[in-house]
């Protein structure tokens, strides 16, 4: 059976750049998904922040610098992940503009952007409704899955989603 990263990477290859949206609960598996991803993208990467637990044995990855590096300068078909993006945006506005830019720049330049988040309910639904692909694995908050309710009607069956693993869904 297909993986989680084998189903994004299927996916995102099928309908083009866009952006890919991980839900799941703390410790289901995001950072890992994330990360994984980054490894088998076939186009060029990058990572936002290290200091959010990504770190990566391989050194292929290069990380942006929020306030230095343009993400622009990514080759066309790049992959930017960005873990934790409701703790990003939280840090102030200049972080959370940095994030509604990319997410609506990044489809016409030709970048996929990869975010996760433990509570999908504590992200801008402006930015949600950007995603084109969602991995979604258990969600324990009924509030988080009202939330989801809105792009996936099942949301509710996320409760009792295994260990690890995640649906991937086309929007
Ligand atoms: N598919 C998997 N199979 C086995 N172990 C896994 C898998 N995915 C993740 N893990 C392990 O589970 C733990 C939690 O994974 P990870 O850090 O990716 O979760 P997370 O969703 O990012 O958690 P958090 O919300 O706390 O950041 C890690 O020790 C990781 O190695
Ligand atoms: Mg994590």
């Amino acid at each position: 059976m297909p993986d989680a990263t084998d189903l994004v990477l299927e996916a995102s290859r099928v309908i083009g750049p866009g952006v890919i949206a991980v839900f799941a609960r703390p410790g289901a598996g995001k950072t890992t998904l994330l990360r994984s991803l980054l490894l088998r993208w076939p186009g060029s990467r990058a990572a936002v922040d290290p200091e959010y637990q990504m770190q990566y044995s391989t050194g292929r990855i290069c990380y942006l610098d929020l306030l230095g590096d343009d993400w622009r300068d990514l080759p066309r078909g790049g992959l930017i992940a960005i873990d934790e993006v409701d703790r990003l945006m939280a840090r102030g506005p200049k972080e959370a503009r940095w994030v509604l830019d990319l997410v609506n720049m990044a489809r016409p330049w030709g970048i996929s952007v990869a975010f996760s988040a433990r509570r999908p309910s504590a992200v801008r639904r402006d930015l949600t409704a950007c995603a084109r692909i969602m991995a979604l694995g258990q969600i324990t908050e009924r509030l988080d899955r009202e939330y989801l309710s809105a792009w996936y009607p099942e949301a509710e069956t996320l409760r009792s989603i295994k260990e690890f693993r995640f649906r991937v869904i086309r929007l």
